[in-house]
């Protein structure tokens, strides 16, 4: 039997102060919902709920774009998170595995964590809940324990003083029979200080029908949530200390490791060296053995075994660089292959274009893409050389072998192998240069100037 994962985002996130609902924030590149969905992913969950509320629309496109599976249900009022998991009780009606409950601002919950509750749950605890010794339990509901048992949940609002002592927290993460939490959810009531329907009461109500319940306890950081812009960036700073220190045990050389920043997916292969201040965007990935200079910034591409990418280049979406190939300092390329071998030294623009193997695009070339309207495409051959300081102007192929002359704007193919020349012809004027010098100089003695 599978497992699904109902993740609550329904929340407004006062504390953020934004227009943006608070799981739209991003973390390491990514919307904070997506980082929970990502720990489902993780686990292989069969089915994604999200419950949404506050900005509706903006949540389940971003929770589409992440899985196109995924089923957003609406919590128009936000009465509590048991009410919130109750509005997932219809597109879970015929699901027979385990739920998991998690949050939508809790972006570090890990996926073994959540494997640990499966196991618990597996052996036969009804309802799992995932506990943390919290260093200041503050607000956080309390776990009330009898030995190993877990007796019931109080939160802070309406415990004694002596349950307030207690440091082992909720996290908010519930693991249960999806019918057995949904059926526990409906019984819910909402007689507390907060007037809320609790998700936490089905431990209590749990015991009360004879189910067993457990505990699962993880690292405080796991659980850490987001309501504030200062939380989000504490997270970022832990997201990318854990990515450096995972990125470096994995193999990879980081010159500088402070000054370099991941996206939730950069994914890096062995024997790299990354130099200082180098910034992942979404969707990289970079093959065993390359090399990212310094001030490089990085963002949907792909860069093959011994590329060779900076000091401070730019890769933007759709830039595929081969093996072996070279992109310079001050070089930006979009939606662009350079095949094996292929240079792009110093200075460039390469965009809607394919460069191909041991071809080099000399200083200052432009691939002059866009009209105004439509973009075009650039396509050199293998082995093509383009002489500094020349314009492409697409559509435009340039063959295999072909030579471009410096100072060049192409606007014509360029058969295979052919020489270009398209800048107007030199002229010397004999010893013009020499008497032009000397008279500017007589001018300035004078006080012309
Ligand atoms: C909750 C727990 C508390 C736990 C703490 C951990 C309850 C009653 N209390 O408290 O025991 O220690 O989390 O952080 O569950 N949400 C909805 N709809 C709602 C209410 C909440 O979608 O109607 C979502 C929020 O957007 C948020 C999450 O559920 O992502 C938690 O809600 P929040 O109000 O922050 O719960 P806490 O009071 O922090
Ligand atoms: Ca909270």
């Amino acid at each position: 039997m599978g497992t699904a994962i109902i993740i609550l985002a329904a929340g407004k996130g006062t504390r953020m102060r934004s227009d943006m609902p608070k799981v739209l924030h991003r973390l390491a590149g990514a919307p904070l919902l997506w980082h929970a969905m990502r720990a489902g992913e993780q686990i292989a969950a069969e089915r994604t709920i999200v419950v949404v509320g506050h900005g509706a629309e903006a949540v389940q496109a971003s929770a589409e774009a992440q899985n196109e599976d995924a089923v957003c249900v609406d919590q128009t009022e936000q009465l509590g998170t048991a009410h919130a998991v109750l509005q997932a009780a219809a597109p879970m009606s015929d699901f027979e595995g385990d739920a998991i409950v998690v949050y939508g601002d809790t972006p570090f919950i890990a996926p073994a964590t959540l494997e640990e509750m499966l196991a618990l749950r597996a052996a036969g605890t009804d309802v799992v809940i995932l506990g943390f010794e919290a260093k200041e339990p503050g607000l956080y509901g309390r776990l009330i324990m009898e030995g190993d048992t877990l007796l019931g949940i109080v939160e802070a609002k309406d415990a004694s003083g002596e349950q307030l002592s207690v440091s082992l927290c909720n996290s908010g993460v519930v693991c249960a029979n999806a019918a057995t939490l949904f059926s526990l959810v409906k019984s819910v009531g909402n007689n507390n200080a907060s007037g809320e329907y609790y998700l936490p009461d089905i431990v209590g109500l749990a015991r009360e029908r004879g189910l067993s319940t457990g505990v699962v306890i993880c690292e405080e950081e796991e659980t850490l949530g987001i309501n504030s812009r200062g939380d989000l960036a504490a997270a970022e700073a832990v997201f990318q200390s854990t990515a450096r220190r995972d990125a470096m045990e994995a193999g990879v050389t980081l010159t500088q490791p402070e000054s370099v920043y991941f996206a939730f997916d950069t994914v890096i292969g062995r024997d790299v060296v990354i130099g200082p201040n180098v910034v992942f965007g979404p969707e990289v990935t970079v093959e065993t053995g390359a090399e990212i200079g310094a001030f490089c910034h990085l963002e949907g591409c792909h860069i093959s075994a011994g590329a060779r990418i900076g000091p401070y280049a730019r890769l933007r979406p759709g830039a595929e660089i081969g093996p072996a190939a070279r992109v310079g300092n001050f070089v930006e390329i979009k939606a662009a292959t350079l095949a094996e071998g292929a240079k792009v030294n110093h200075l460039s623009y390469v965009g809607d274009a394919s460069v191909g193997a041991a071809a080099n695009i000399g200083a200052g070339v432009i691939t002059c893409n866009y009209d105004g309207v439509f973009k075009h495409r650039t396509e050199i051959g293998d082995r093509a050389f383009i002489g500094s300081n020349s314009a492409l102007v697409a559509p435009v192929n340039i063959g295999a072998d072909a030579l471009v002359g410096s100072g060049a704007v192409i606007t014509k193919d360029v058969p295979d192998g052919d020489l270009a020349l398209a800048r107007s012809a030199q002229e010397n004027k004999a010893g013009l240069g020499k008497r032009m010098m000397q008279r500017l100089r007589a001018l300035k003695i004078k006080g012309a100037r």
